[in-house]
């Protein structure tokens, strides 16, 4: 039998895509209680059952305030769904400008966190190793939350380490080492990628493809061209401490321990001036397709030091959550959630019962608008369609409808490189909201097109209070 405080969890939007499968955001419809759903297909790949269950087992051992919490797991058929922490706030990636990045201040803040975080999974023998800005979440406060454990294991156990020799990772984010064929030791790789993280919040670009001699961005760092773009955009105090940290030898480059007495870490990122930015960057910042396994070689040997944890303990309780008693478990969770009936949005988020929900300063739609890439209409949503369609094809682009409110758009970016997004239509406040989300393909050059859309819609875009920062073009 189904209590009605845990039925009716409902699949209300997609959170993001990636080659792993999905996330979606499930609230449950008494209790509003969110959680993310992240849903893997056993059948894709040889290797998906071994390396979900790893994901489970080294996720499951992580309890720690900037790790998104796991609650756990069902399994139906061939597919396994996750079920996790919700974080509302969205991606970091979404607050990085491209080309300029964002103030100093703010990205000093999430670099503490960021760097809070990596040291609590080092102090568990756990790495990532895939840290980019697209797996750093943010919730309703703003703090970070590192996500996708898809790729991280274990590196210490029982006090003895282990040096890792899989190649993966994301090509811009990954150490040199990683990439050498070598074994190489789990913290720096982390470390490093930490750094890279930090250019792409200080300057709103990467600074290579790949950290190899053959890459000339590359080159030029080690050739110490602090000229360039992005290091020139940079403050000479972060610059200093960006040296320590991209630092080429593993054994030389900045600990955690140094990091935390560095002066830029001291400085809470206030101090010095930064230089102004120029706008003509050469380099782009990529949203690069998800880390994968790089290296040709079958998966690792498994662990066997993951901890057994309990699986019902009580959801922990989502922030704007009343505690009403309903006390929903994971287990409740795992076996009540609906995978079938989708809710109506106007049912789920503009009820008056949701609005008064004690503590919440905002409905959860209400933090969908706050990310960027979304504009809202003063027309119909066929009257929506219609012009999005008509700008979309003047643009030169392909497009089809895939479902009565979403459009999907396919076209090429500046290095011919695939670029796939998708709008969805929501109505809200009798208006149109119109939502784009990148599914594959470069992330500033997604935005660029969101802002050329954008610019030919102004005829039929609302003109009030801008709910969300509008993004700035930048130059081709
Ligand atoms: N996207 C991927 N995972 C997510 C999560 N846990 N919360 C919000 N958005 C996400």
């Amino acid at each position: 039998m189904v209590t009605p405080f845990v039925d009716g969890w409902d699949f209300v939007q997609t959170l993001g895509e990636g080659a792993y499968g999905e996330v979606k955001l499930a609230v449950n419809r008494t209790t509003q209680e969110a959680v993310a759903v992240k849903i893997l297909h056993l059948d894709k790949s040889p290797g998906a059952s071994e390396a979900v269950r790893k994901e489970v087992c080294v996720h499951r051992m992580l309890s720690d305030p900037q790790i998104i919490k796991f609650y756990g797991q069902r399994k139906e058929g061939t597919i396994q769904y996750l079920f996790l922490e919700y974080a509302s706030g969205g991606e970091l990636f979404d607050r990085i400008e491209p080309d300029l990045g964002m103030p100093m201040r703010q990205a000093h803040r999430y670099f503490t966190q960021l760097m809070a975080g990596v040291e609590y999974l080092h102090r568990k023998g756990v790495t990532h190793r895939d840290l980019k800005p697209e797996n750093l979440l943010l919730d309703e406060n703003d703090n970070l939350k590192i996500s996708d454990f898809g790729l991280a294991t274990v590196f210490r156990h029982q006090g003895k380490e282990r040096e890792l020799a899989k190649c993966c990772g994301t090509p811009p984010y990954v150490a040199p080492e990683v990439l050498k064929k070598k074994e190489y030791r789990a913290e720096p790789a982390d470390i490093w990628s930490c750094g890279i993280i930090l250019v792409a919040m200080l300057a709103g670009e990467l600074p290579w493809d790949e950290p190899t001699y053959s890459c000339k961005e590359y080159s030029d760092w080690l050739d110490k061209k602090m000229h360039l773009s992005p290091w020139r955009k940079i403050d000479p105090l972060a610059l200093a401490f960006l040296k320590k940290i991209l630092c080429e030898t593993p054994n030389r480059r900045y600990t955690i321990a140094q990091i935390k007495k560095d002066r830029w870490t001291k400085s809470k990122g206030v101090f010095g001036k930064v230089p102004s930015s120029s706008p003509s960057s050469s380099g782009s910042f990529k949203r690069v397709c998800s880390g994968t396994d790089l290296s040709p070689s079958p998966a690792l040997p498994r662990d066997n030091s993951c901890n057994k944890v309990s699986s019902s303990q009580p959801i922990a309780q989502a922030p704007n959550t009343p505690g009403d008693g309903s006390s929903s478990t994971v287990d409740d969770l795992v076996h009540t959630i609906s995978f079938s009936q989708p809710v109506h949005i106007n049912d789920m988020f503009l009820s008056s019962q949701l609005q008064c929900t004690p503590g919440a300063s905002q409905t959860p739609m209400q933090r969908l608008v706050k990310r960027m890439t979304r504009f809202f209409t003063k027309v119909d949503a066929d009257e929506t369609l219609k012009t999005l369609g008509r700008c979309i094809e003047k643009l030169g682009y392909t497009w089809k409808k895939t479902t009565p409110r979403q459009v999907t758009v396919t076209t090429v970016d500046k290095r011919q490189r695939q670029l796939v997004f998708k709008a969805n239509l929501l109505e809200m406040d009798n208006k149109i909201l119109v939502d784009f989300r990148l599914s594959k393909g470069d992330g500033l050059e997604f935005k660029r097109q969101f802002v050329k859309i954008k610019g030919k819609m102004t005829s039929v875009i609302t003109k009030g209070p801008l709910l969300f920062p509008t993004l700035t073009p930048t130059p081709q």
